[in-house]
């Protein structure tokens, strides 16, 4: 059974069609980076104009990759929420097109829930209860997943998300938009001294040990200052930029392990493109006999169409199906 999923939640536009919720026939990402790179963000007007403008052209070309047609498809699966109003606008019509044309179901797709979903293209199926850590420009969160459709919020941020965190951090040392990659790049040059000290405190030291919290402004204002004293110390401050923001991404896994007693992990979201967090999650499961899966193609840890096709695949066997008249919303709903 193939199903077609469609992204255009922020500043990627992405169509792929997916057979079986598992196999990944073809895959359509356009990148906007390039345009929102001088105003270090997204600006929501130019972000749905480019969307309107590349979908159509993806569609067909997602169709030419797959050697399959529209008539092929069994749903049509679009992402609804959470997202920029004008953005999601440009993929829901185009859903809303394709089922009227074809005569196929709707499924409304949660963007949080498809990134830990796209794991199931991966040959290592995640079984539920899992924990659901979510590391994005919008989202530092881990979530409580029973089944497809049944996720709690069990920690989230409570300033900036993680990847937010970089994309500012990025801004002030005077490296590229998006500061992910340019941040991990700088931090790879630098190796510490065996005596050295992380000049940056730990993040949320005295949060009292049952909650569950993150938070990242305090630590982008302590690089603020150390920048600001330093600099020319833009490998090393990335460095232990990393090295706190991690810590205080274990500390809160292990906290949420230790409340719930799950062990299997699934992490997702555009900062798990991030070598050095993949290597400190490999070791975090192996020190606490987790089971830890996240997306081995860097791209699909970004928006992508490939996790709302697959998501689409197990709530259309649920029958969860939405009319015409579906909403798009800024929030999860
Ligand atoms: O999931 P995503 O593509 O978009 C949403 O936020 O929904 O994530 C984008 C975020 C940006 O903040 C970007 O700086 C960050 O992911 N990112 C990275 C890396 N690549 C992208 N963060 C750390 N290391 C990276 N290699």
């Amino acid at each position: 059974m193939f199903g077609i999923g469609i992204e255009s939640s922020c500043d990627e536009t992405s169509i792929a069609i997916v057979e079986n919720g598992e196999k990944l026939h073809s895959l359509q990402i356009f990148s906007q980076i390039k345009s929102h790179a001088e105003f270090k963000g997204v600006v929501p007007e130019i972000a749905s104009r480019i969307h309107l403008e590349k979908i159509n052209f993806l569609l067909d070309q997602v169709l030419l990759e797959s050697k399959l047609t529209l008539q092929d498809l069994s749903y049509v699966a679009v992402t609804n929420r959470p997202g920029l109003i004008g953005s999601l606008m440009i993929g829901a019509n185009m859903a809303r097109c394709i089922s009227l044309v074809y005569n196929l179901p709707i499924i409304t797709i949660d963007h949080l829930e498809a990134h830990l979903s796209v794991v199931y293209l991966e040959d290592e199926k995640p079984n539920f209860p899992f924990l659901g850590l979510l590391l994005s420009g919008g989202n530092t969160s881990i979530f409580l997943v029973r089944d497809h459709g049944k996720m709690e919020l069990i920690a989230d941020t409570i300033d900036d998300a993680i990847g937010e965190a970089y994309d500012k951090v990025a801004n002030m040392l005077g490296l590229d938009y998006p500061g992910g990659p340019s941040v991990e790049k700088k931090a790879n040059l630098y190796t510490p001294s065996p005596v050295e000290i992380n000049p940056f405190p730990e993040i949320l030291k005295d949060l009292p040990r049952e909650e569950m919290k993150f938070s990242y402004s305090g630590l982008k204002t302590s690089v603020l200052y150390y920048f600001k004293k330093n600099p020319h110390d833009t490998e090393k401050i990335c460095y232990y930029f990393q090295k706190t923001a991690f810590a205080l991404i274990e500390k809160i896994l292990l906290r949420a392990i230790k409340k719930t007693k799950i062990k299997n992990i699934i992490a997702s979201g555009g900062v798990l493109a991030n070598q050095t967090l993949r290597t400190h999650l490999d070791l975090f499961a192996k020190k606490n006999a987790s089971n830890l899966i996240y997306p081995n193609q860097k791209i699909l840890c970004t928006d992508n169409g490939a996790m709302v096709a697959t998501l689409g695949y197990y709530l259309f066997k649920k029958e969860s199906f939405s009319g015409l008249d579906f909403k798009v919303s800024p929030s999860r709903l």
